[in-house]
């Protein structure tokens, strides 16, 4: 496949997966996710890679969120199937994939950004990135993964605030909830990653992948298969209407609500 939204290079024993649309800050649209599954499960199959860093092109955006303006104009049933498709072709597949995958959280970090920061096995911030889960303020929920796996890592009530609020917390705040595993300045953060990756390639491989496995399955549960019925159902009500069309035309959300 040949790759246009997104970059992949090797290094030694990593390889480099690059979100490649800086003018639209990285939004992750159909084509990007399909070029982003092809390029793990391509790393993943090369023996001598032993991790794989994710980040964003450009300094200002990790990745902004799943792109807005192609998803709209969908019904339930196709945001249903958004949903499901994006958690099996990607979310998922990076959270179990044999080979360690280290996020890059160069800037914003946002909705299904922030979703695929939180798929990854370690997430490294630069000081100047913003994470969250804005999607409550498109009359949405988050639909790939972020109801369960951000709980996971910072607990249900400190989850729950940035889920209600669609707020935005800064690399520090993220460090403090264990959102984020380090924070270092933007030019040091590929050297960091790069240094974890290091120190990862002299371990066993196949332990490596056995314990990505084992740690996966304690957090096995069904709320996945939950939110994806929750977030088709949000494309049927009016606030989903109203949250994309102010969005797009970029004023605030007036919501008709219940
Ligand atoms: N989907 C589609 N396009 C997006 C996007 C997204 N999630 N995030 C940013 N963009 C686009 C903008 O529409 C804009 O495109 P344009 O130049 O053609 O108008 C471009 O990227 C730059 O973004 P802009 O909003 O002008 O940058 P900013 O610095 O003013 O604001 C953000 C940055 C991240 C705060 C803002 O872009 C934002 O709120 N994005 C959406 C975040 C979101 O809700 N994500 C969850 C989606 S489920």
């Amino acid at each position: 496949m040949k790759f246009e939204n997104i970059t992949y290079s090797i290094l030694d024993e990593t390889a480099y997966i690059t979100i490649d649309r800086p003018k639209k800050l990285n939004a992750l649209n159909k084509q990007t996710i399909e070029e982003l599954s092809h390029a793990f499960a391509k790393a993943d199959q090369n023996e001598s890679i032993k991790a794989i860093i994710l980040t964003g092109s450009g300094e200002k955006a990790f990745v902004a969120g799943a792109d807005i303006s192609e998803f709209a104009g969908f019904s339930p049933q196709e945001g249903a199937e958004l949903a499901q498709q994006g958690q099996e072709k990607l979310f998922d597949l990076v959270e179990k994939l044999g080979t360690p995958v280290i996020a890059a959280v160069n800037g914003f970090a946002l909705g299904g950004g922030l979703e695929l920061a939180m798929a990854c096995h370690i997430r490294v911030a630069s000081e100047n990135a913003k994470m969250g889960l804005p999607e409550t303020s498109l009359g949405l929920i988050p639909g790939y993964g972020g109801t369960q796996r951000l709980p996971q890592l910072v607990g249900k009530g400190r989850a729950l605030e940035m889920i209600l609020t669609a707020g935005m917390i800064d690399a520090h705040q993220a460090l403090q909830y264990g959102l984020v595993n380090h924070v270092v300045s933007q030019e040091e953060l590929m050297g960091f990653c790069e240094k974890i990756a290091g120190r990862i390639s002299r371990n066993s491989p196949v332990a490596i992948t056995a314990a990505i496995k084992a740690v996966n399955a304690g957090f096995n549960t069904s709320g996945y298969q939950e939110e994806i019925k929750a977030f088709g159902e949000a494309f049927g009500t009016e606030d989903f209407e109203e949250g994309t069309t102010a969005f797009l035309e970029k004023r605030k959300a007036d919501f008709p609500g219940r």
